[in-house]
């Protein structure tokens, strides 16, 4: 959670107090216009202003005190305080909050005092880390959130999972013995566990849906609930405590059915076939609504997902010809001119850290799609590929039940915003895949816990 935000010193007391009316404990960071800190300042600071007679319209600049406590992140990390204006005396006058700030006196973030006491006592947990943002992940736990969790942890970050393990139990040992990732097991439609795992953290990845066209269909008031309910109810709570950064998965399926082949955009119309697909605009559309300059949201419109991961899913179309291909020798294609973007599950998760490493202007408020312009596939595309890994399997075209989903994307605007270009193919995949059922890490592909449809209709059929 953000305990801090910043305001310029030409601005007035009372916006100040309008900032801290929707975000109550918190200390105002007041910055000169190239963004160096000038002073900090509390509630009280301003009530105190008002008692000695200064009007609200006051520049801040005429009531912050130049004598505030700061560390140079530099000294803290090498636990030596030369320039900082920071010693034991400072923890007499109850500073609950100290800024750390970088050689040109920019805030880097605001640490409380008891973090930065442990810090230097050698007890922090994240000792010897370069206080990275603390990251949480709900539905870290599944398909995209397991490769996200492992590549976060490898560059240091601290991360918070949080997640329901509707499907695997199993997957969170993968991680065990991190000591920066901590697992919370919980239903974030639950309000108590938003409360509980909001604590501590700085930025929000939101992966927690039922997930696909058939398990929405199979529950569709779960999938009301946690698709939108719990995305709108959590996104209000995190713009309640300043959390810089959501980052919020929705799907390409939004575009649906394209029948000229366009190359769609951000900007296209959206003509959604499913409930899925309709529950996601509605939750892109509730967390633009509630954007301000503490709380910004960035929308991944994300192609169909592929490749092999901590936590597999063979429901998904480059993943389910993998398994067929390999343990049948053989698929079936229904229909086969449909176009859809896919991109592979390693690039999703580096796409989410660009936007984590973004400068919040270039990220904030937007909607991209991610995938890539060469990941836009016709299905039968796809099954000329497996064809090439997997050879030799049958192809079984038919028409009997068709998926009328049709649409191709175009992710200029990720690239130039982020810099990044998701560039892993459906050949590197399946390379992966091939490795892994020859290793037999997957022995049986057709368990439940591989596909979300089966793992729903077993909940429903248990009414769990
Ligand atoms: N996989 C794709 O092809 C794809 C494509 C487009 C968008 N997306 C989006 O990416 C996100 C993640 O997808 P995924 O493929 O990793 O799905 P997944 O089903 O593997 O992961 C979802 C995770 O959320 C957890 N979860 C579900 N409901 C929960 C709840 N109420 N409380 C706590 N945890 C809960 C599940 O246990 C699971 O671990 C979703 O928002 C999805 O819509 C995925």
């Amino acid at each position: 959670m953000n305990n801090y935000f910043y305001l310029n010193e030409n601005k007035t007391i009372k916006d100040a107090f309008f900032i801290f009316n929707k975000a109550f404990g918190c200390i105002l960071c007041v910055e000169d216009k190239k963004k160096r800190l000038v002073g900090i300042l509390t509630e009280g600071d301003l009530r105190r202003a008002i008692l000695k007679g200064f009007s609200i319209k006051e520049k801040l600049k005429e009531i912050i005190s130049k004598k505030y406590t700061f560390i140079y992140i530099e000294e803290l990390q090498n636990k030596k305080f030369v320039k900082s204006n920071f010693n034991a005396k400072n923890l007499n006058v109850s500073i609950n909050f100290i800024p750390i700030i970088n050689n040109n006196n920019n805030v880097i973030r605001v640490l409380p005092t008891t973090k930065v006491i442990e810090i230097l006592e050698e007890k922090s947990k994240f000792k010897g880390t370069s206080l990275k943002p603390n990251i949480l992940i709900v539905g870290g736990a599944g398909y995209i959130g397991t490769i996200l969790v492992k590549k976060l942890l490898s560059k240091n970050y601290r991360v918070t999972i949080l997640d329901k393990l509707i499907y695997d139990k199993s997957v969170i040992s993968f991680f065990k013995k991190n000591k920066n990732l901590k697992f919370i097991k919980g239903d974030i439609c639950d309000l108590n566990v938003q409360i509980n795992c909001i604590r501590d953290i700085d930025v929000v990845v939101f992966l927690a849906e039922i997930v696909g066209d058939p398990a929405c269909n199979a529950k569709p008031e779960d999938a009301l609930k946690t698709n939108y309910l719990a995305v709108s109810s959590f996104s209000h709570l995190c713009s309640l405590l300043n959390i810089s950064k959501f980052i919020y998965t929705s799907s390409c399926s939004v575009y649906g059915l394209d029948k000229d082949n366009n190359l769609l955009n951000e900007q296209s119309p959206l003509n959604p076939v499913s409930h899925y697909a309709r529950i996601k605009i509605m939750s892109e559309k509730a967390l633009l609504s509630i954007k301000n300059q503490n709380f910004c949201p960035t929308v991944l419109r994300l192609g169909t997902v592929f490749g092999p991961s901590i936590r597999d899913r063979f429901d998904l179309v480059v993943n389910t010809f993998a398994k067929f291909a390999y343990f049948n020798k053989k698929i079936d294609i229904h229909g086969g001119n449909q176009w859809r973007p896919n991109i592979c599950v390693e690039d999703v998760a580096d796409g989410i850290i660009a936007v984590i490493k973004s400068n919040k202007k270039k990220v904030s408020n937007e909607i991209f799609n991610l995938s890539s312009e060469n990941l836009n596939y016709r299905i039968k595309d796809i099954a000329k590929i497996v064809r090439k890994k997997f050879k030799p399997i049958n192809i079984n075209y038919s028409n009997s039940r068709q998926d009328i989903r049709n649409y191709r994307v175009s992710c200029k605007k990720f690239e130039l915003a982020t810099n990044f270009k998701a560039k892993k193919t459906i050949e590197y995949a399946y390379d992966l895949f091939l490795k892994k059922f020859r290793k037999k890490l997957i022995k049986n592909p057709n368990l439940k816990k591989y596909s979300n449809i089966a793992t729903i209709k077993l909940f429903s059929d248990k009414n769990v």
